[in-house]
């Protein structure tokens, strides 16, 4: 049995049907259950951000995550295939029209991304006041807690609806198949063959 954490929503949704693709079954979470077991797969339906979480403890041999999350964690995991779904980019976010003023002292940053924020302005040797927030981050350089935000960025549409502009793209993300490394050596042939059916459906 393999156990394989998967991110609640679109990218889990996304995720089972490759498998159906590959393995010609229907694999679908039922009504609220956070558990599916199926064809020697048992499926874990986790907030995204909890999935390498999973993965790091073993308690999940597998899992899809984005880029993003997964270096936010800076967890020692493998990475063994780019599902090329769930594309997107972190970028900074600034209120339409305004510029970032490099020679204040800091950059106060509204993310959820606190590591690949930080990184960021200090590889540009500026430093950073990091806000953390948990969603809605578009709101913040627009009600003044921030100067500008790093976040996620698929159609730029949110970001456009709330008068906010896309700026300097920070890393481009999508969703990958990990694995924990004691898994990779204890169940290293399953796993290779799991990987090799889904890459065949792509
Ligand atoms: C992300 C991000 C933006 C939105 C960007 O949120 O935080 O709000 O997607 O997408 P767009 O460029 O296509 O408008 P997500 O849906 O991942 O949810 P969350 O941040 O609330 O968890």
């Amino acid at each position: 049995m393999l156990t394989i954490a998967l991110p609640k929503g679109r990218i889990a949704k996304e995720t089972l049907e490759k498998f159906e693709k590959a393995f010609g079954e229907k694999f679908v979470f039922e009504d609220r259950k956070l558990i599916l077991e199926k064809a020697g797969f048992r499926f874990l339906n986790v907030r995204n951000q909890d999935v390498p979480t999973y993965v790091m403890h073993g308690a999940a041999d597998l899992g899809v995550v984005g880029l993003d999350v997964l270096q936010e964690k800076e967890y020692d995991l493998i990475k063994l295939l780019d599902l090329k779904i769930g594309q997107c980019k972190v970028a900074i976010g600034l209120k339409a029209g305004d510029k970032l003023d490099w020679s204040k002292p800091s950059i106060r940053v509204a993310t959820k991304h606190e590591k690949i924020a930080k990184s960021f302005f200090e590889s540009k040797a500026m430093a950073v006041d990091i806000v953390k927030l948990y969603g809605s981050i578009e709101l913040a350089p627009l009600v003044g807690l921030s100067d500008c935000i790093v976040d996620i960025v698929e159609t730029g549409e949110t970001m456009k609806q709330n008068g906010l502009e896309v700026g300097d793209t920070i890393m481009q993300s999508s969703a990958n198949l990990i694995c924990n490394k004691n898994s990779y050596y204890t169940k290293k042939d399953k796993i290779l063959a799991l990987k090799d059916s889904i890459k065949g459906t792509m």
